[in-house]
Order: structure tokens, then C-alpha cells, then sequence
């Protein structure tokens, strides 16, 4: 497949993904987890073991999927091969939940199912979601099997800690559909990142005026985010410093949160060792009130000034302190006039390698959408354009661009 900015942000996009079901009370979250998977666009061919049929019915992930389940070697479509077709033909197989059982099998070459020998035969990634009691998560014979699938290149998601169905408490909850999907995405797309450094800020900055008011602006952090998770898709050790936003913290990120554009100076200043790229995506403020008021303001004035004072330009700052072997600076442009005047003198006044604008006063680009358009500019002079993409999309293609530069920069050194 040709791997464009296009079908990284979108990793499922005509893949051909097998979910195999096998007997543990998590199975229900694997329709779930079939839905998703449908929902951006995959193939997706589900395999039962027997016992899994006793927690959910075939008919549940037919439905799901839009093809016949297969639990058994003796139902197949009469070639007799699709135990070997399945596991060679997929471009992933997603084994959620996986018992003690099919792991054990599949670390011993037993194959006395469906499953078990698809897995087998596999040429395929695999993915493995172990879902089980603690006890039996911890015994020393499941933690082997584990460690010796590792070894032969098999994909392990950790189960999460929490309650459990038999009621007890700790390590052995199937992770969540959409963080096995996350996994899934990572191992569908090229690790050009891997080795890197990349520090991502995201959200708005919020100054406060007293305790329980501020001045902020209305980015949602979704470029910014969608920045971080592709860097870490991509194999990228990924650092984001958050402002405030209403999303879920990416997995496999670490995720620094912060409060007003001092914080998110000293946040990004002390995470800046080994960074092979920062991308300041944030809407930091430039002002923030002189003083912020110890007690809450009270009504009673006709007029109220509030008196601001500017706020370091954190990138400026960057951009006038890297040498040579500094980090590859890019920088966000929002604007609702003269777009790339205003982005080229940034480029040029903040010494950065690259800056991506957006007119924020578009419908379908900017704040708050999932969509967006942009035109990114280099040192050279050149300008490219995006067109209108998902933020996955664009996330993908700053960081082609990003990595093209640091390629071309270490060739000439
Ligand atoms: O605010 P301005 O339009 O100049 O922002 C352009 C870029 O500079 C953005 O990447 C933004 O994150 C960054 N910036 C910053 N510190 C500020 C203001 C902006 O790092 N105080």
C-alpha cells in the first residue's frame, strides 16, 4: 500500500483485520471493538472458539462485521484452506480477549481449533489482548508463554488493572476497545519515528484574573493531540504539554498538564533535553492580567479594566536560543487575515523550520473541527497546501514534512 499523509490518518482504510473471540466474560467488548473497527473502514472476519459462543452469539459479531463467523475447522466454505487463508491473507489479527488458554496454545503449537491454527499459520502482525483473573495473569506459566510469544515477534497489550468479573480487584481488565485500537493503528503504521524525541503543545492557555475566572481563547486542542498520538503511532518517544482541553489523554504519551503560558515555559523548557522536534500547536496567550486577584471579583463598578501585561513568546524564545543541533522547530499560525503574510514573518521573526497556518475563521477548519486545511511554509520560500483533511491526516503529513527536513539536516552535516 502506498503510505501517503492520507492512509496514515487513516491506518484501516482497506485493511483486512481478523478479531479472534475466545472464552473470557470480556468478550462482549470485543463487539464492540469489531464496530469500531468497521466504523473506519476495515475488513473485518471474526473467529470464535467454542467457549467464546457461550459468552456472546456468532450472530452478534455477523451483524457486526457483515460476514459469516467461523468457530470450527468443519464449517468452513468447503476449500478446506481458510484457516490458512485467513491468517496469511490479514493485514492484522487482533486476539481480544485472550485467555490462558489460546496463549498457552499458541506459546506450545497446539493447534486443536480454528483459532488456534490460523494462529499458527499465520504470516500476519498479532496482536494479543490478555484478559483474565489476576491470579491466573501472574502465575508463572502464563507470564512464559507470554515472554516466549514476545520473543517469536507477537504483539502483547497489557490488561489494565481494576474490578474484575469475579469480583475482585486488580491486573486482568481486556484494555478498552478504542486503546486496543490505538495499539492496532500503531502496529498498521510505519515507525520512521522510532529513536526520536518529539515534544508536542497542545490547547489553550488559560491566565486566571481571580479564582475562579480567566482569559483563554477558544482552541480545543484536537490538532495538537492528533499531532501527538500520530508522532507516537509512528514509534516516537512523545511529550505533550497540555493546556486545557476536553480530551482523553493519549496512550502511550506522556501528557504534562498546565495552566497558564508561564507553566507551559517551564514545562517545555525542562523536557527539552534529547528532542529531535518540538511542535507548538498551543493557543498560548499573549497577554495575561498584570495581577490576578486573590478573591473572587465583586460586582458593583459600571466599568472594570483589566490591566495585561505580555507573555513570554515561548517559541521565539526557542528559535532565538538553538544552535545548530537545536531541535527542528515547527510552529502553528492561527489567523483570520492575511494568512501567509502573517505566517511567513512569524517563520521568519520566531526562527523556526517550519510553520503550519490555518484561517481559523473557516466552517470546516481551524478550532473545535475535526477537519482542517492548511498551507505550510519552509525557509526556502516554498508553500505547500494541504487541502481539506481529517486532523489524523494533517497530523501525519506535518510530520512527513517535519522528517523530511531532519533527514535532509543530518545527509549535510
Ligand atoms: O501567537 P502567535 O500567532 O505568534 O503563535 C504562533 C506560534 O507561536 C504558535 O506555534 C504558538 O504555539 C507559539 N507561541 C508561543 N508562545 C506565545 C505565543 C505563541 O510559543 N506566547
Amino acid at each position: 500500500m502506498v503510505e501517503t499523509a492520507v492512509n496514515k490518518g487513516a491506518p484501516f482504510l482497506g485493511r483486512r483485520v481478523v478479531v479472534g473471540v475466545t472464552g473470557g466474560i470480556a468478550a462482549y467488548k470485543a463487539a464492540e471493538l469489531v464496530r469500531l473497527l468497521v466504523r473506519e473502514a476495515a475488513e473485518v472476519l471474526v473467529a470464535m472458539t467454542e467457549n467464546a459462543t457461550r459468552f456472546v452469539s456468532p450472530l452478534t459479531f455477523e451483524a457486526l462485521s457483515g460476514h459469516r463467523v467461523i468457530r470450527s475447522m468443519w464449517e468452513a466454505d468447503g476449500t478446506g484452506i481458510e484457516h490458512i487463508a485467513w491468517g496469511q491473507e490479514a493485514d492484522l489479527i487482533l486476539v481480544a480477549p485472550a485467555t490462558a488458554n489460546i496463549i498457552g496454545k499458541a506459546a506450545c503449537g497446539i493447534a486443536d481449533d480454528f483459532l488456534s491454527t490460523m494462529l499458527l499459520a499465520a504470516t500476519a502482525k498479532i496482536l494479543l489482548c490478555p484478559s483474565m483473573n489476576t491470579r491466573m495473569f501472574e502465575n508463572p506459566v502464563l507470564q512464559e508463554n507470554l515472554s516466549r510469544l514476545l520473543q517469536r515477534g507477537l504483539s502483547v497489550l497489557m490488561p489494565g488493572a481494576g474490578a474484575l468479573a469475579c469480583r475482585t480487584e486488580g491486573r486482568g481488565r481486556l484494555p478498552e476497545p478504542e486503546d486496543i485500537l490505538e495499539e492496532a493503528r500503531r502496529l498498521l503504521t510505519p515507525q520512521d519515528l522510532e529513536g526520536r524525541k518529539v515534544l508536542v503543545t497542545a490547547g489553550a492557555t488559560r491566565e486566571p484574573i481571580d479564582p475562579v475566572r480567566y482569559v483563554s481563547n477558544r482552541s480545543s486542542g484536537k490538532m495538537g493531540y492528533a499531532l501527538a498520538r500520530a508522532a507516537r503511532q509512528r514509534g516516537a518517544a512523545v511529550v505533550l504539554v497540555s493546556g486545557a482541553t476536553a480530551l482523553k489523554p493519549p496512550v502511550g504519551v506522556e501528557v504534562v498538564g498546565v495552566g497558564t503560558a508561564l507553566d507551559m515555559r517551564q514545562a517545555v523548557f525542562s523536557r527539552l533535553v534529547g528532542c529531535d522536534m518540538v511542535i507548538k500547536a498551543a493557543a498560548v496567550s499573549d497577554y495575561r492580567p498584570k495581577t490576578a486577584a486573590p478573591q473572587k471579583v465583586k460586582k458593583g463598578a459600571e466599568e472594570l479594566n483589566l490591566e495585561m501585561v505580555k507573555n513570554p513568546d515561548i517559541l521565539k524564545e526557542l528559535g532565538m536560543s538553538k544552535g545548530d543541533g537545536g531541535p527542528l522547530l515547527v510552529g502553528f499560525a492561527a489567523e483570520t487575515e492575511a494568512l501567509l503574510e502573517h505566517a511567513r514573518e512569524k517563520l521568519r521573526s520566531k526562527n523556526l523550520d517550519m510553520i503550519v497556518a490555518n484561517d481559523v475563521s473557516a466552517a470546516d477548519a481551524g478550532f473545535q473541527t475535526d477537519t482542517n486545511r492548511v498551507k505550510m511554509l519552509f525557509r526556502d520560500g516554498r508553500v505547500e497546501e494541504s487541502g481539506l483533511l481529517s486532523k489524523d491526516a494533517v497530523a501525519h503529513l506535518v510530520l512527513d514534512r517535519a522528517m523530511e527536513i531532519l533527514t535532509r539536516r543530518r545527509a549535510e552535516a
